[in-house]
Formats: structure tokens, sequence, C-alpha cells
């Protein structure tokens, strides 16, 4: 570890079996030696608080903590996360371990923070058992007071859902291979199942700082590719510093993932520098494919998780296991040990990590974009939701597409959680964000009224946040704001003998969804129309598809359909070209700025060849490129990376 400039670890995640053989023994030798051999080679301890997966003791004297399927099947522990998050029976055992941990390990000056659990909600997100239901009926009825106002929310007349009480509420279980669970049920589900997993969390916290108050307490999320499953914006005021595991996604897109996935994780981060806690070096092993990082990406995706704010850059794992079901998973230290390609480029990186400390990066923060995309786990949720008008929605991959798209136009937006304060920024996109307050939907109208602009995109605004549809007009929560009405929604998708695409009188081609816009208001403009063969046959000829409002003092463009990369990249080239820079769209660049230095981070996205020009300060670490001429300008290989450093 000290040849490869390891400097904190991450230890006993999952080690509850080893520290806690049985229910009254405790053996935390081995773990005083680990801690101990760490220190004494100067690596900090982030400390687990080991609950992540419970030991066979537990599961056979009590399987009633084990969670529930939504058919009813019980879940068989051997894995991860095999437990209730409202079990109190388990909480009380995790609690016990929290308390003899922070005990045994408060004054140890190695342990310099707390990982609480791991990852919650991996496995456990959502449980249908007894201890959910009891708990979920609670919780109910903290947010509602009253059945009627819960009936109401929940539109329970329709299918006779009517409850009397709030002992008569269920959870939105199986019912059957072709029934239809009720969607403003369904949210409240994954509001409840994302607050119990946070109540979790404090418990575990609580119990740690009472007895070791002054060493910081975070948890991993999970904010990647595939999942942003928990309203993190509400669990981020919870951890004293943040932190994510990142999995990349092989393909070209991987590194517009990675900073995509990172730019919500620095607006969590709440302005403060934040943590990698985990990525890979190479493959993973629990995808049906998975591809190995090509030459180069090991150590440019990590300086790509610092250009983006990370402070720390943690692997999972050190050492390759041999054995068990991640024996397949990279590591730092690979199964052909020391002398091999990965152990070289991991030291390599250690090396890279510290000229870019010792130049004084750390405490820096990521400079703010002009633009921000808003994500709302909501809104997420909702567009799961299997009672739409497609059920190929996504907001959270509808953030990917525009954030990529901003990049594609030379250009970078942040990615802010709607419920923060995103007044400062010039221009805000709302991709997909099917739900909104009636609260949400008055700030965004005074935000352009004050001057601000809006790009609001298809099934933007439908609903509020009960689920319920905003009457009078699509999209009903923004009509007035956006300056367009719709009555109606032309879904595609591959029906025999209809098109599959429709075009657009700019170029632009919608593959999925196209609002029926029947009026725009006078103060808008029709930027472009639905036209074409398509457009004929599905009787969208004319009909706007790309509105732009004038609302106060700002202004709102309506993008009443889906459109692709490419196609949105142009919309932000055309219409939003103040944000567009004259930089070349196959470099990215990031800035950090600090209290004496501000550092530029360039990288290249392509597979060829890409210069850059006009770059500001010194050079601090130069990665497959090489300064060209003068050290303003440098030629970047593919993977490859510029960080230089300007005094303030
Ligand atoms: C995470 C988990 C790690 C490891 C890793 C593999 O979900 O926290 O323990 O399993 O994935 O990619």
């Amino acid at each position: 570890m000290r040849q490869a400039g390891v400097n904190t670890v991450s230890l006993a995640i999952f080690s509850w079996g080893r520290i806690q053989p049985s229910e009254h023994e405790w053996d935390f030798d081995w773990l005083d030696c680990v801690i101990d051999k760490l220190g004494r080679g100067g690596i900090a301890v982030d400390l687990a608080s080991a609950t992540a997966t419970a030991p066979m003791w537990l599961y056979e004297s009590h399987p009633e903590v084990l969670p529930v399927e939504s058919n009813g099947d019980i879940v068989n522990p051997g894995s991860r996360q095999s437990w209730r998050p409202t079990s109190p029976v388990f909480k009380r055992y995790a609690l016990q371990l929290c308390s003899r941990l922070a005990e045994r390990y408060r004054d140890n000056p190695y342990v310099t923070a707390w990982h609480i659990n791991n990852e919650y909600g991996w496995n456990n997100r959502y449980d249908y058992s007894d201890d959910a239901l009891k708990a979920f009926r609670i919780w109910c009825r903290q947010r509602y007071g009253s059945i009627d106002a819960l009936n109401e929310a929940w539109g329970t007349a329709f299918w006779a859902q009517q409850v009397h009480s709030f002992e008569e509420v269920i959870l939105p279980k199986h019912m059957g291979s072709d029934a239809m669970v009720n969607p403003s049920q369904q949210l409240d589900f994954e509001r409840f199942g994302s607050d119990a997993l946070k109540d979790f969390y404090k418990s575990e916290r609580d119990t740690i700082e009472r007895i070791c108050p002054d060493k910081p307490c975070t948890t991993n999320f999970m904010v990647s590719t595939e999942q942003c499953s928990m309203d993190y914006a509400d669990w981020s005021d919870e951890v004293d510093f943040v932190s994510n595991d990142h999995y990349f996604t092989a393909g070209r897109s991987h590194l517009d993932e990675l900073l995509c996935s990172d730019a919500l994780v620095d607006s969590l981060a709440l302005g403060k520098p934040w943590y990698v806690m985990e990525h890979s070096t190479s493959a993973v092993q629990w995808k049906p494919l998975n591809s190995r990082k090509r030459a180069g990406e090991l150590i440019r995706d990590a300086v790509a998780h610092v250009a983006m704010g990370a402070d720390a850059i943690n692997y999972f794992q050190w050492r390759q296991s041999s054995a068990g079901a991640e024996a397949f998973h990279s590591s730092m230290l690979p199964h052909a040990g020391a002398d091999s390609k990965i152990f070289r480029e991991v030291c390599e990186l250690g090396e890279a990590l510290k000229t870019l400390a010792d130049a004084g990066l750390q405490g820096s923060v990521l400079e703010e974009s002009h633009a921000a995309i808003l994500f709302d786990a909501d809104c997420e949720w909702a567009t799961r939701c299997q009672t739409l008008p497609s059920t190929s929605l996504s907001h959270w991959h509808d953030v990917r597409t525009w954030y990529q798209a901003f990049l594609d136009s030379s250009s970078r937006a942040d990615v802010v959680p709607l419920r923060a304060d995103w007044t400062g920024y010039d221009t805000i996109v709302m991709p997909t964000m099917l739900l909104l307050s009636r609260q949400e939907a008055d700030r965004i109208a005074s935000f352009v009224h004050g001057g601000g602009r809006l790009v609001a995109s298809y099934a933007t605004g439908l609903a509020d946040d009960r689920f319920h549809v905003a009457l009078g007009g699509y999209p009903g929560l923004l009509r007035e704001t956006l300056g367009v009405r719709g009555e109606e929604f032309n879904i595609l998708g591959k029906l025999e003998g209809d098109p599959d695409d429709v075009g657009l009188s700019n170029g632009f081609t919608s593959r999925l969804w196209e609002n029926v816009v029947t009026s725009v208001a006078q103060t808008a403009r029709v930027l472009a129309t639905y036209s074409g063969d398509a457009a004929v046959d599905w009787e969208l000829d004319e009909v706007p598809a790309i509105v732009r409002n004038r609302y106060g003092a700002g202004s709102a463009y309506y993008i009443g359909c889906d459109l692709g990369r490419s196609d949105i990249a142009g919309f932000v080239d055309t219409e939003l070209h103040d944000l567009v820079t004259a930089a070349d769209n196959r470099v990215v660049h990031t800035r950090r700025r600090g209290a004496q230095a501000d550092f530029d981070f360039y990288f290249n996205r392509s597979k060829d060849k890409a210069t850059i020009h006009d770059v500001p300060g010194e050079a601090v670490f130069l990665y497959r490129a090489d300064a060209v001429d003068s050290s303003a300008v440098y030629a970047l290989d593919r993977s490859g990376v510029v960080v230089t450093a300007s005094s303030r």
C-alpha cells in the first residue's frame, strides 16, 4: 500500500461475522491488529460500522429480520443487506455493534472517520414485510395527518381503494400479474423506503457520535449510471462529508457519464469537497458482460473524479479476492500480483494524486457553470411508473442525455437537485420532470419572471407531487410559464405499419413522445413544428414542437417531444449559444477554485488526438499529453489529461 501511495483504507465493511462470531462472543483482536498495522504504516482508517450484512447466527436466531419481496417471498441470507430497515430486532443488534466499535476505537488515533453501513438500499430498498407495513402506516400518518387527506392524495375513490383508518393502509405488493399499482401510493412507498433507510443511517450515526463525537461520519451514496435510487438530496445534510460509489459503464460515453454522476454528487456535497468511496481499477463482475478499462482509463477516471470535486479516491477492492462472489472484480492489487499493469498504474496514480495534493488542490471547490440541469428523485421514481403513456421514460436517463449534449456543444452544465437553491443560475433545464409540487412550479415561474431562462422538455410538469394530473391542458403546472397548451400525447413505438419516428421542421427527430400542442400564447413563438410524411400520418403536421415564450423578464423554452443527444446539442448550439464556448468539443474542461490557486483540468473525450490552446497557469500534471511549443498549448492523446494551476 505504501508503494502505491495509499493513505486511507475503508475497513471492515462486511466483517460483522468476524467481529461477533456468536451472540455473546466478540473478537476485536484481528481488527486491532489490522488498524495498528495500517496506522503505523501511515495509513488512516475509515472504519465501517460493519452493519451492512449480519452474521449467519443472527439470521438463524432471528429470521424475522429478513426482508420480504413484493410477492411475499422471504429474502434468504447469504448475500448482503439481507435485513429489514424497519426491523426493531435488527436495529437492536446493529446498534449494539455500533456502540461496541465506537467504544473500542473512539480514542484510536488511526481511525479518522466512520463509514456507516454500506450502500444503503442496495438489496433492501423495497421491503414488504410486516415491520415495513407497520412503519409505513406511521409514515403515512405523519405525512397526511388525517385519513381523508391520504384518501384524497392517493385518489382512492378509483378502484374502491378507500381506507377508513391508517390501520387499513396496505403496501403496494404484488397483486397479480396484470394488476396495476396506484401510482400515488407507489410514489409514497418509494419516499418511505428512502426515509426508512435514512432513519436507520441516523440511528447508527447517532449511536457512534454519542460515544465518539469528534470523528466525521459518512455513508457511501450510489449515484451511478443505472441508479440514483435514494432521495440523496434529502440525505446529504446528514453526513459530515459526502461520499459516493461510482462504477463505470463501458463504451463511448464512459467519461461523460462519470462527469454527469459526479456533477450531481458535487451539488449534493453542498460546496465542500467529497470522497469517491468506491470505483474500480478495471472490470466489475456483476454485469452480463464485464469490460475492462482501456489503457489510460484507470488514471484518467480517477483524475476526472478529482476534477469534479473529489478530494479522495478509493477503490473497491485492495487485493483481488481468490474466492467468493467478487473474485473476478478488479482490484488495486490483482490476482497477477504486484508485477502487473494494473498495480503499476495504481502506483502511478498514487504519485499523481500526491502531486496534485502538493500543489494545494485539496479543499478547492468546483467552479459553477451558468446552466443547471435539475434532478429530482420523485421525478425519477415517477417516470419509472408502469401506468404512464409510455414505460420508456427515465428522468435520470434524460438528465444524462442533456448533460452529454452540453458537452457536445462545448459547454458544461451542473446537475442540481430541484430542492436546492438554483436561482443563481442563468439557465435551468428540466428534463422529463413529470411531477412538480405547486410551490416548485411557482418557484420556477418566478425564476423565469425575474429574468431567468427555462428549458422544459416533454413530460415535464404534468402532475403534482401527489401524482395528480394538473387539469386544463398539458403541461398543467407550467402552462402559463411556457405559453403552451396541449391535449393529448402521441406515443411512438414499433407498431406495425406506423412510422416509428417523426421529423421536425428544423431537421430534428422525435422517437418516443410528442405532445399534441393545440394552442400557444401570444407571447410565444413557435420555433419548430412537426413536419413530413410521418407527421402527416400521425396527424401532427404543423403542430408546434418547440416553442419559446416571453414570460416577465425571462424566457421559457418548451420542447414538446423527446429528442436525441445530437438534436439536443443542436438546440443548445442555436438557442443557448451564449453558453457555448469556442473550445474543441472533444475536450472537456473543469476548474476548481482554491484559496491560493485555481486548477484547470482538461480531458480528451474522444479517441483521436486533441489540441488545446490558451491554457492558463503552469502545468501540474500531464498524462498522455504533451506541451506543444509554448506552455499554453497541449496535445492530448486518447484518455489524455492536463492539469494546470494559476495562483490567485
Ligand atoms: C459495491 C459494494 C462493494 C462491492 C462493489 C463491487 O456495491 O459496496 O462491496 O461489492 O460494489 O463493484
